[in-house]
């Protein structure tokens, strides 16, 4: 079963390769999103949502296929074999993507699932399709921090060939600083769904935590969710996730994507999954510069973010 899905998801991407360039990004309200994403934004809009899906938002490489994993696990208590069901886009369906024929886009996928759904986002709170909100659907938001979102964005960007060209990293920063890579700023994005957290349904989580103790916030997602499942479980499903088993694993690692989309040979979906690996990449005038510009935008809030310094 498993290997069928696999297999049609991959011929189907595998057929459209001839359509598959880096497409241009149009602004919706602001933010820029892929071409393909735009052409179809009323039905991303108009999306009704059942009261029991469950939506996981990120800012792109913040901890979204980490913690659908860590989701579906605790949707099926903790049954590894289940979860091996299909890959991760085609159990955990990405709202807003939308690629060239015939790919099913995350609506295509969406229609032929039950609720409760676990579907994956990307975009900024105030583009959260209304129903969402509407139907009180819960809502886990994962942020990381910034520098080491930028560096994992960064070969994200030269790896996935639908994505705008990166260009130089020097020039990467300023276009994250500057909001202008795909889903917008990163820091309208965190502070987005942290002014929101409180009044709505959300259950905002940050990468570093996941990492410093993932059965602590395995364990607030499950409560979160009304779930309940014994200790056993969840070390089970604390195994299950570390970064070493998601790579070793072929419905966690994205080689269900094929090469002339994701080009896994110039940087590994799975690539590093640390805290502080942007300390290997910025140089001491890029941090001073990067640090400024980060108070100025940030200085509304006060979310507490890890490792910045
Ligand atoms: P790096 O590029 O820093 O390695 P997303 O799923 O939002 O696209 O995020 C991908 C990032 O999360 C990548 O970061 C990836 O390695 C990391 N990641 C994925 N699974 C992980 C896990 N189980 N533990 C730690 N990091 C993980």
């Amino acid at each position: 079963m498993a290997e069928k899905e696999e297999l049609t998801y991959k011929e189907a991407i595998q057929e459209a390769s001839g359509s598959i360039t880096r497409f241009p990004l149009i602004p919706v309200k602001g933010v820029p999103l892929m071409s393909y994403i735009v052409e179809i934004w009323d039905s991303i809009w108009a999306f009704s949502p059942d009261p029991s899906d469950i939506l996981i938002a990120t800012y792109p490489k913040a901890g979204t296929t980490w913690t659908q994993e860590i989701i579906d696990l605790l949707l099926h208590n903790g049954d590894a074999a289940a979860c091996k069901r299909a890959p991760t886009p085609i159990r955990s369906p990405f709202l807003e993507i939308n690629s060239p024929p015939p790919i099913p886009s995350g609506l295509d996928l969406l229609k032929n699932m039950n609720p409760p759904r676990l579907i994956k986002t990307h975009l900024p709170f105030h583009l959260v399709p209304p129903g969402f909100l509407e139907k009180n659907c819960k809502i886990i938001y994962v942020a990381r921090n910034a520098k080491d979102n930028l560096v994992s964005y960064f070969y994200f960007d030269n790896m996935n060939l639908c994505q705008p060209e990166p260009g130089p990293w020097e020039g990467y920063i300023h276009k994250f600083m500057r909001g202008e890579l795909s889903w917008g700023s990163w820091y309208d994005h965190v502070k987005g769904y942290w002014l929101e957290k409180e009044k709505r349904n959300i259950l905002y989580l940050f990468y570093e935590d996941l990492k410093e103790n993932p059965r602590h916030e395995v364990e607030r997602i499950m409560r979160f969710l009304d779930l309940s499942v014994s200790d056993e479980v969840i070390d089970k499903i604390v195994e299950n996730t570390t970064f070493k088993n998601m790579k070793d694993n072929p419905m966690t690692n994205y080689s269900c994507i094929p090469p002339s989309v994701f080009d896994q040979s110039i940087s590994p979906f799975m690539r590093k999954g640390e805290v502080g690996d942007w300390k290997n990449h910025f140089t001491p005038e890029q941090i001073k510069i990067f640090e400024e510009d980060y108070e100025k935008q940030m200085k509304d809030v006060n979310i507490p973010f890890r490792s910045l310094i």
